[in-house]
């Protein structure tokens, strides 16, 4: 049986993974956890862990016989601009604390399973914009971005050196309407949506062209899981796959919202994001995904659009441009 700790659990992807673990595996057997407490999110525990405290972590994991640790809890391209520093070491060490807590546990015969996300921000300038290539040039300009490519050599590194199971996706822009974006150069695609509900303009801060590549949250769901529910032998890329959802732009992502509320108006007024956003691919190559685990999109724009806004709710309060 599979004891299941979700770090980060009240960011836009824990909260609804620990609803879909829960569902899964019994509220029992997951163990919500973030820096503060919020809600259950369908688990019956929570615990407040800072991942930064080693001990606190081991603790946790020790109380609980946790065999699955997702660790989720991060600072996103945009807010980690703002602070760096706090950026690279939340990321960075948050991610060493959970591989070195797998290593102990492993080397005691008490294995730890790891999720981590990595993301489209692991490329940069002169990675290939379209299509984007498993294994390419990686060269991210966002400290963020920079962190994940060094969380995805660490990643390798740990199951190469000590065979530690750890999994990673690199995630396109997430897009949701359950929890309020945090932060993301791709969360225009959320806020887009509240503004569009509550009948007002909506000023976007990416120019009209940028593409680029996103996902609906129940396919980042399935994603995730499948990956990790994959037999490990069936696993050739331990750094993290590419897994592509749909790819469009804010002026393609517009239209299809005045589809169905004609009404509907955007101004462009790019600002520091954009610099960030024509960085990043426009479509990903997500082939190794479909052969190693059998991943397959299945959202598209239209469903994705209908979707969110019979189920954002406005009175969410406000969101970040
Ligand atoms: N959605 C994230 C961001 O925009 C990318 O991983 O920061």
């Amino acid at each position: 049986m599979e004891r299941i700790l979700v770090i980060g659990a009240n960011g836009q992807i824990g909260s609804e993974l620990v609803e879909a673990l829960a569902a899964q595996h019994g509220a029992d057997n997951v163990i919500a956890a973030d820096i503060s407490q919020s809600s259950l999110y369908g688990a019956k525990v929570y615990q407040v862990i800072d991942v930064l405290n080693t001990a606190r972590l081991a603790e946790v994991v020790e109380q609980y016989h946790v065999t699955q640790v997702y660790q989720l809890a991060a600072l996103l391209s945009a807010t980690g601009e703002q602070a760096p520093l706090k950026a690279w070491t939340l990321n960075m060490d948050g991610l060493l604390n959970i591989l070195e807590l797998a290593r102990i546990r492993g080397a005691a015969g008490k294995p730890l399973k790891v999720f981590w996300p990595s993301s489209i921000a692991a490329f940069g300038p002169n990675t290939p914009a379209v299509n984007t290539p498993q294994y390419t040039v990686m060269d991210p300009s966002t400290i963020y971005g920079i962190s994940k490519l060094a969380g995805e050599r660490l990643c390798e590194y740990y199951f190469q050196k000590y065979g530690v199971d750890v999994r990673s996706i690199r995630y396109p822009g997430i897009i949701s309407y359950k929890s309020p974006p945090g932060g993301g150069t791709t969360d225009y695609a959320i806020a887009i949506f509240h503004s569009a509900l509550r009948g007002e303009r909506y000023e976007c801060f990416l120019d009209a062209e940028t593409t680029l590549p996103m996902i609906y949250m129940p396919d980042a769901i399935r994603a995730t899981i499948s990956l990790m529910e994959a037999p490990a032998g069936k696993l050739s890329i331990r750094s993290s796959y590419n897994v592509a959802g749909l790819s469009f732009n804010p002026r393609e992502l517009a239209l299809a919202i005045k589809q169905n509320l004609p009404d509907f108006d955007i101004h462009y007024a790019p600002d520091s994001r954009q610099a960030i956003a024509a960085t990043w691919p426009q479509s990903l190559d997500d082939s190794s995904a479909s052969k190693d685990w059998g991943w397959q999109a299945q959202i598209g724009l239209e469903q994705l659009v209908s979707d969110m806004l019979k189920n954002v709710k406005i009175s969410d309060g406000a969101l970040a441009a």
